[in-house]
């Protein structure tokens, strides 16, 4: 059974693409999957679009329509950890839908579940975050341009294990930063996509990590910051990062 990986963005997914053995394409609710070999291994992968419906569906498809038995989520995310700082890279040990609030239930949590979180899986998290470091350690200077990190300020990027919330919002706004830093613990970063993904996985039961690289700091500066990033270094992380994760699975 094939590795799912999805990315929400053209500029995250750009050399996963260019990197994978293609023998297939098709085309399910409108997005394309390409299946083929990954880094040696049997894998599906696809853009999701981004928010957090367009990831349920794009997960939906790929565990239901093509039995992936792993979903790898990768991209960007805005840094909610203050000791975080650009081209650092968060790998999810559980995630939260940050925009979720119904009522009767805890804040966060989705009506029918127990806890306001998913849970991503162990192994997967420990083999990410070692895989993360490799490529930090190992490749990142031989691989990525300086012209492609200097500008960031990238030198040593470390590895964060923690929680990344996920909601339908782009965060620029400190105070919200804050907010959600005060109301979800060991928070990481935010993004708009990875835990809609992960209650896909928990209810097929299937294993899902999310890995992110910080492209902003999620406050007033992220709009600029992000769309630097995202058009000259995130496909570098999101590569580097999963290659090393599909290679030690
Ligand atoms: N992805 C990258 N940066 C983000 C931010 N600041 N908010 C939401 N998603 C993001």
């Amino acid at each position: 059974m094939p590795i799912g990986v999805l990315c929400a963005m053209t500029g995250e997914i750009a050399l996963l693409r260019e990197d994978m053995e293609v023998t297939g394409r098709e085309t399910v609710g409108g997005r394309e999957f390409l299946t083929g070999r990954l880094y040696g291994r049997e894998a599906v992968l696809a853009l999701s679009g981004i928010g957090k419906v367009a990831a349920a569906c794009a997960a939906t498809i790929l565990l239901d329509h093509f039995g992936a038995e792993t979903l790898i989520f990768s991209g960007t995310a805005g840094g909610v950890d203050p000791t975080l700082r650009t081209g650092d890279l968060v790998v999810s040990d559980r995630s939260v839908q940050h925009d979720v609030d119904a009522i009767g239930e805890a804040l966060f949590q989705v009506p029918g579940y127990d806890q306001p979180w998913f849970d991503g899986d162990q192994r997967l998290t420990a083999l990410a975050a070692e895989a993360a470091a490799r490529f930090f350690e190992r490749d990142m200077a031989g691989e990525v341009p300086t012209e492609h990190l200097a500008p960031f300020g990238i030198t040593r990027p470390r590895v964060a294990v923690g929680t990344i919330a996920s909601g339908d919002q782009f965060i620029s706004e400190r105070e919200k930063n804050r907010w959600l830093s005060e109301h979800i613990g060991n928070l990481r970063c935010v993004e708009m996509e990875g835990a809609a993904a992960a209650q896909v996985c928990v209810e097929f039961g299937v294993p899902h990590v999310i890995l992110r690289v910080i492209s902003d700091g999620a406050n007033e500066e992220s709009a600029v910051d992000f769309e630097a990033f995202i058009d000259q270094a995130a496909r570098y992380f999101t590569r580097g990062a999963v290659r090393e994760l599909i290679k030690s699975l």
